[in-house]
Order: structure tokens, then C-alpha cells, then sequence
């Protein structure tokens, strides 16, 4: 069967930022007052932290047709202790986010999730936790959940400086949620900025948080106030669109209301270092992230070096970009990236060998890929490892192959956009 490539042409608003809508969630729960948050993400993720924080005793009203969320915060210490234990279903995020969280409480609780999560490293957050004072122990050990955390009632976390190995906003904010709880202040370094969102929602809702280059710190028992959470298009699902009307020929996008916080832009500098034509209108600030429109057209792409910094700020556009890449001219290198291996599926290796099956010229490094691009992409039957973000990039990459790409387990696309497939199909002229 051949493939007719059709070019991709309109507007699209993507749904909210899923690392922002888990954040809304949760620090509205340990806020003062009734939070409204507004282009909620319905995501598999974000419903399973919404489901974690109602077991915790918080009335959450959820209004999935408006994507509205109104819940009535606790305050800092009114979590009560769940009936049973806490599933995260695969959502890293609510794991080592509400680790943190729970450490801080006086009541025990067991948290577990899916297969995919019972496999990624919990250790990173086990370990700052601990140094706390925090008492997190893995129930099948080395590191992995299920976790047992005990509740503090007569001792308290104590504050740490913590210097993280990893670039990641999920041991960042773990540890920073956990200073809420703790006496004397809590500061985490990073070797590279990852994704700051808690931060800002923190410092938006009262605490007393400062952000100094690699450095964010946090004092104790702030007043948390609820407000008005309003969450940006996420840019990690904007990312399939930009990445369609580049490499589809005739494409032409305009993705509304993205978010374009600098800590997860980094996708966008690619596609401009790749030479795409991409442009970004209408910026404007939330009370918290910047947002605008991006417009994108069918582009001959060129290839490009990613590493460094920059990293953190696309860690999960990776697979998208790896796909463009395969549509450029001359050679893409990814460095600087083993954390793609330890996400809800080994991105180095999926990506490698499922673009290796359709005939793209790619290796896997110790750290990344390089993918010299150019040549024809034939269509093949993707497993997608029920990872949502390569069900979505194989997709994409299915759009402009000569025979259709089959992704298995496509509906895994839920986690993170539930309606991926009908928005792609709206754009098709
Ligand atoms: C996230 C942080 C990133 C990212 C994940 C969401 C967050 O993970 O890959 O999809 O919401 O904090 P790491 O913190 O492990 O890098």
C-alpha cells in the first residue's frame, strides 16, 4: 500500500501543559483557599494525580468538557492518610513529586504505579529525601517502587543543600517540596537548569523561594493562597505539529497559546538552528509562564549538534526530534542524553531500532544517537513500548514515509493527549 502525503494546514490549540497541570494539582491542594485551573490537561497522567490527592481527603471537582479543575486546598498539614495505597499509574511526575510531599506528613503511605514505573529509578529521590531525614524505602528494593514512606510524627525534616547528579525537575522539585516541611532552608544545584515550574507556582502562591543561576532554595512553612492557575498549551505536544509542518511538504501551522518558558524552549532553538521556518507571535505572560503562537511551514531542514544545556530544556522532545532529524540534510548528533534511558521506555533504543527498521541511517551512543539524514523513510509496524511520546513521533514520521507506519499500542497517546489522532486528522487537507 502506498502512502498519499498530504500536507498538514490551519490552527490548532494543543491541550494544557501536563508538568504544569500535575503542579496546579498538587500545590492547590497544599494551598489556603479554592483553586481554578483552566485548560486542565485530561491526560491518564493528570487524572491519576487528581485521583491520588481526592484519596488524601481534597474535593476535587473536575469539568473534563471545559477542562476545568476546581479543588479546595488543605492547607500544609491537612493531607489525611489514604484508605489504601497510592497509584500513580505511569506518571513519573506524580511519583517523585508526591514523594517529596509526603515525606513532609504524619501519616504512612505506600505508593506504587504501573510496569513502566515500577522499573525507572526511584533511588534519585530516595536518596536527597533521606538526607532530609525522611524515612522512603523501596518495598522490592534497589531503588524501585513500590515505596513505603513513613510518616514523620515526631521528628522533622531537617533542610539540605543538595548538589543532584541529574538535570531533572522531578528530583528538584521533589526535594524542594519536601523542604516545605522541613526546619532551616532547602536548596537543590543542578548541573543544568531543568524545567521550572514548581518554582514559579511556588513563589506565585507565597513561598518564600529564590532562583539564583543553577540554584533554587526554599524556607519552611510558607502560607500557601490559592489563585488562578491558567496552564499553557503544553510545548512537549505542540512539539508533533511543529515537527509535521516541517517535514511535511506544503505544511503550513499555527499552534495557539503554547507555553515558552525558557527552562523548555529548547526544541524551538533546534528547529531554527535546523534552519526551520518558525516563528512565535503574540507573547504574552500568564501570571506565572510566557505563552505564544507558533507558526511553522514545510522547511528543508539541516542537521545540527544537540548537547549541553540545552538539553533539560527538550529532554522529551527528543524522539520528535530524532524523527526531523531523519528529514534533514547531513548529520544530527544527540549527546549528553542518557536520561532518554531511563523514561517511560529506553528512548535511545526505540528510537534506534524502530528508525533503523524503516531504513533511516541512525546508531545509538552512549548518550544519545546520530542520525545522518536524507534518506527515504519506508513504513513499518512501530512498537510504540506504550510510550506515549514515541507512539506520537512514529506517527508523525508515518505522515511522509512511502508506506504507512502501524503503531502498536497507539492508544497510549492518552497519557499525556488524549486527542492526538483526531487533531492530527483535522489538519489533513
Ligand atoms: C517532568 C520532568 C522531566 C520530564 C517529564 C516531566 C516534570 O523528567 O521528562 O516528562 O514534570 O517535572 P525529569 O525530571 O526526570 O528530567
Amino acid at each position: 500500500m502506498t502512502n498519499k502525503i498530504k500536507p498538514l494546514r490551519g490552527e490548532i490549540t494543543v491541550p494544557g501543559d501536563k508538568s504544569i497541570s500535575h503542579r496546579a494539582v498538587m500545590l492547590g491542594s497544599l494551598a489556603e483557599g479554592t483553586t481554578e485551573i483552566t485548560h486542565f490537561l485530561q491526560g491518564a497522567d493528570c487524572l491519576s494525580t487528581i485521583n491520588c490527592f481526592r484519596q488524601m481527603g481534597v474535593t476535587i471537582e473536575n469539568n473534563p468538557e471545559q477542562n476545568k479543575v476546581t479543588l479546595r486546598g488543605k492547607g500544609l498539614h491537612g493531607l489525611k492518610q489514604p484508605a489504601k495505597t497510592l497509584d500513580v499509574g505511569n506518571s513519573g511526575t506524580t511519583m517523585r513529586l508526591m514523594s517529596g510531599i509526603l515525606s513532609g506528613q504524619t501519616f504512612d503511605t505506600v505508593i506504587t504505579g504501573d510496569a513502566s514505573i515500577q522499573k525507572r529509578p526511584m533511588g534519585r529521590i530516595i536518596t536527597p529525601l533521606s538526607q532530609m531525614g525522611a524515612k522512603v524505602e523501596s518495598i522490592p528494593g534497589g531503588g524501585l517502587a513500590p515505596l513505603h514512606i513513613t510518616g514523620r510524627k515526631d521528628v522533622h525534616l531537617h533542610g539540605i543543600h543538595y548538589d543532584s547528579p541529574v538535570a531533572s525537575a522531578q528530583v528538584k522539585s521533589s526535594v524542594l517540596l519536601a523542604g516545605l516541611y522541613a526546619e532551616g532552608s532547602t536548596s537543590v544545584t543542578e548541573p543544568n537548569v531543568s524545567r521550572n515550574h514548581t518554582e514559579l507556582m511556588l513563589k506565585m502562591l507565597g513561598a518564600d523561594l529564590i532562583i539564583s543561576d543553577t540554584t533554587a532554595t526554599i524556607q519552611p512553612n510558607p502560607k500557601l493562597t490559592a489563585r488562578k492557575i491558567e496552564v499553557p498549551g503544553d510545548i512537549s505536544s505542540a512539539a508533533y505539529f511543529i515537527a509535521a509542518g516541517l517535514i511535511v511538504p506544503g505544511s503550513q501551522l499555527v499552534i495557539k497559546n503554547v507555553g515558552i518558558n525558557p527552562t523548555r524552549d529548547g526544541i524551538i532553538r533546534v528547529c531554527k538552528q535546523m534552519g526551520a521556518d518558525i516563528a512565535i507571535e503574540n507573547i504574552r505572560n500568564t501570571d506565572t509562564e510566557a505563552v505564544g503562537d507558533i507558526i511553522v511551514s514545510y522547511s528543508q531542514l539541516k542537521g545540527t549538534e544537540i548537547g549541553g544545556p540545552i538539553i533539560p530544556t527538550l529532554i522529551d522532545e527528543i524522539p520528535i526530534i530524532a524523527i526531523m532529524a531523519c528529514f534533514a540534510k547531513g548529520q544530527t548528533v544527540i549527546k549528553d542524553a542518557v536520561e532518554l534511558k531511563v523514561k517511560e521506555s529506553n528512548r535511545i533504543d526505540v528510537m534506534v531500532n524502530n528508525l533503523s527498521l524503516m531504513g533511516a541511517d541512525i546508531i545509538a551512543t552512549e548518550d544519545g544517537m546520530i542520525i545522518n539524514g536524507g534518506l527515504p523513510l519506508h513504513g513499518a509496524a512501530i512498537d510504540s513500548k506504550a510510550d506515549h511520546r514515541i507512539a506520537m513521533s512514529f506517527t508523525i514520521a508515518g505522515l511522509v514515509t512511502d508506506s504507512p507506519v502501524d503503531v502498536l499500542g497507539a492508544d497510549c497517546v492518552n497519557i499525556s493527549y488524549p486527542a492526538f489522532y483526531e487533531d492530527l486528522n483535522r489538519l489533513m487537507r
